[in-house]
């Protein structure tokens, strides 16, 4: 991945998010020298199972586990509780983060009266957020009126400005009818309590990320969620509230867009989504209940069960564009191993006419009629290979076909949840 001419990798989901991007980040931070999250914040999950256990990440992107600097770009929303929690956990469990991790003074934090909002709001709205503050967070961020690790410098307006806040959000609380209230003087002691602890890694996130790549260095930036919940290229309303794609690692790590020199998409060999709104392949009861269980897939932040269906290729088709991705690393082949037969959408179809991209509108999405080509099965297990060539050949038939669709190139393929479960391709 990394080599003479590639310095700067993004690593992005493609689908609805839980492509596994933390697996896949966690196999290339072996060759990175800085892992950068930069959107996104306490929502995501990214779980990685090294020789230590598994490991699952909201907050701290996962190159910390491979030993890479990491870094908390000013685009991420930071929860610190949720921050210390993982690095307290992190540290406990023997990962060294001691000069390994730093966060931008830029980021804004998430405090409890966001995950308060979040909640309130989400009984009236139903996106299925994960309740963790997100989007009340970036709401804050974008009404100029958001908290940032650097103001923490600034001890005592900063206690007085929480205050205010925690009191405004109680005014909100009310007009949402809910009974939950705020405390503002628990803000101010979490405040407190945070500042001897997150001033000392606060940096110029995007000046460390300018001057290794100056020095030479290997950067990835490791995105969160996926491709349709990009707050302006998803199924809005039922996003999240970030610029999940490419365009979103420039301005949330804090480089300039010409330093980036690849961009990878991770993608499912199949589709979930997590939360509301519409999912054209989503399978019949059965059939997803047989894709969950198999492939494990219940959300790594809340436990929610995910909503399963087959591979979609107008939705990976148009993460290719809007993200310019230039690779894609395949994942969870083996969830796969024991169907039959294997269908995948080529395009749609809506009053009788092909469409063969994504409509703004979700209300159009979901009368979209998938078009499917069904693909033989393999019926044996991929799990222990690690080349292309000994793959089944109806499982490289099916991989050929999505390469054909997406019309970009397949770089790597996971084939288990373990860290040497994967294949490179040459
Ligand atoms: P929020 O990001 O908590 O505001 O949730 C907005 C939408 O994004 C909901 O549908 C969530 O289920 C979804 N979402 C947020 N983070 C993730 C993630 O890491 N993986 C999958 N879905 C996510
Ligand atoms: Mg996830």
């Amino acid at each position: 991945m990394f080599g003479p001419k590639i310095h700067c990798v993004v690593i992005v989901g493609a689908q609805w998010g839980d492509e596994g991007k933390g697996k896949i980040v966690d196999v290339l931070a072996e060759r990175a020298d800085l892992v950068v999250r930069y959107q996104g914040g306490a929502n995501a999950g990214h779980t990685v199972n090294t020789d230590a256990g598994q490991f699952v990440l909201h907050q701290i992107p996962s190159g910390i586990l491979q030993g890479a600097v990491c870094l908390v770009g000013n685009g991420v929303v930071l929860d610190p509780e949720t921050f210390f929690t993982e690095l307290d956990e992190l540290t406990s469990r023997g990962v060294r983060t001691e000069h390994k991790l730093y966060v931008s003074d830029r980021a804004h934090l998430t405090l409890p009266y966001h995950k308060l909002l979040d909640r309130a709001r989400e009984r009236r709205e139903q996106i299925g957020t994960t309740g963790r503050g997100i989007g009340p967070t970036y709401e804050d961020k974008y009404g100029r009126r958001g908290l940032r690790v650097g103001d923490l410098r600034h001890l005592s307006r900063a206690r007085e400005f929480v205050c205010a806040r925690a009191e405004a959000a109680n005014d909100f609380l009310a007009l949402l009818g809910s009974t939950e209230r705020a405390d503002p003087k628990e803000h101010v002691a979490l405040l407190e309590r945070l500042a001897p602890r997150l001033l000392p890694i606060a940096v110029d996130a995007g000046r460390v990320v300018f001057e290794a790549l100056e020095r030479g260095e290997s950067v990835l930036l490791e995105g969160a969620q996926g491709a349709l919940l990009d707050v302006d290229h998803g199924t809005y309303p039922y996003v999240t509230s970030s610029n999940t794609t490419a365009g979103g690692a420039a301005v949330g790590a804090g480089i300039g867009p010409t330093a980036i020199d690849a961009v990878t998409g991770v993608v499912k060999a199949y589709t979930t989504r997590v939360g509301n709104g519409p999912f054209p392949t989503e399978a019949d009861p059965e059939v997803a209940k047989r894709i969950r269980d198999l492939g494990g897939e219940f959300g790594a932040t809340t436990g929610r069960p995910r909503r399963c269906g087959w591979f979609d290729a107008v939705v990976v088709r148009y993460a290719v564009r809007i993200n310019g991705l230039t690779g894609l690393a395949v994942t969870k082949l083996d969830v796969l191993d024991t169907f039959s037969e294997i269908p995948v959408c080529v395009g749609y179809r809506l009053n009788g006419e092909a469409v063969d991209s994504m409509p703004a509108e979700v209300e159009m999405l979901s009368r979209m009629e998938p078009l499917y080509e069904t693909l033989p099965g393999w019926q044996k297990s991929t799990t222990g290979v690690r080349r292309l060539a000994d793959l089944p050949p109806a499982a490289r038939a099916y991989l050929d076909r999505l390469q054909d669709l997406a019309r970009t190139p397949i770089q790597y393929v996971s084939v288990g949840t373990r860290r040497d479960q994967i294949i490179e391709v040459p």
